[in-house]
């Protein structure tokens, strides 16, 4: 079975990797889709969010990195997918997490969302957390991996 993780990656972190990592050992190809937002102010551009993810993900075979832009199950039908995966951290994902799979399924009936919950060790992770600490100086390396730990800060040195 084919699957699409989608997300904003701003940037990718520890929790992303093991979701992506876990994936990838139960479904025979993880599709990484990274949102093209233009309206959404990112950190990091959509081609180096993709780049990032390139590189930490080196190794893992059934592992594609891509973009998308539109509705979720537009890209999903473009990609003969229809299983969407999504991690689950805390009780405070859930209601945005079951509107977006209400809504997508609203959309197209086939659509089905496969929630992950997030090992314990992630659970309090997540890409603006690690923004917010990198930019206040703070050490982010076990938060993501070194690549993006440096990647993070460039942009802050370049006055993100
Ligand atoms: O990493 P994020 O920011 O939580 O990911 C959210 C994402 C990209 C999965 C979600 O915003 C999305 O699918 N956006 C595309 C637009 C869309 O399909 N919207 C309708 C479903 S709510």
């Amino acid at each position: 079975m084919i699957v699409i993780y989608p997300g904003s990656f701003d940037p990718v972190t520890y929790g992303h990797l093991d979701i992506i990592d876990r994936c990838s050992k139960k479904f025979d190809k993880v599709i990484v889709s990274v949102l093209d937002n233009k309206s959404k102010r990112n950190m990091f551009t959509t081609e180096e969010r993709v780049e990032l993810l390139k590189k930490v993900l080196e190794g893992h075979d059934n592992v594609e990195v891509d973009t998308f832009s539109g509705l979720l199950v537009d890209y999903a039908e473009k990609k003969h997918c229809t299983t969407m995966i999504r991690g689950l951290r805390a009780v405070s994902d859930f209601e945005y997490e079951m509107q977006m799979a209400l809504v997508n399924k609203k959309l197209v009936n086939d659509i089905e969302t496969f929630f992950m919950v997030a090992s314990g060790k992630y659970a309090y992770l997540s890409s603006s957390i690690v923004k917010e600490v990198a930019m206040f100086g703070g050490n982010v390396s076990c938060f993501v991996p070194e690549i993006v730990e440096k990647a993070l800060k460039e942009k802050i040195k370049e006055g993100y």
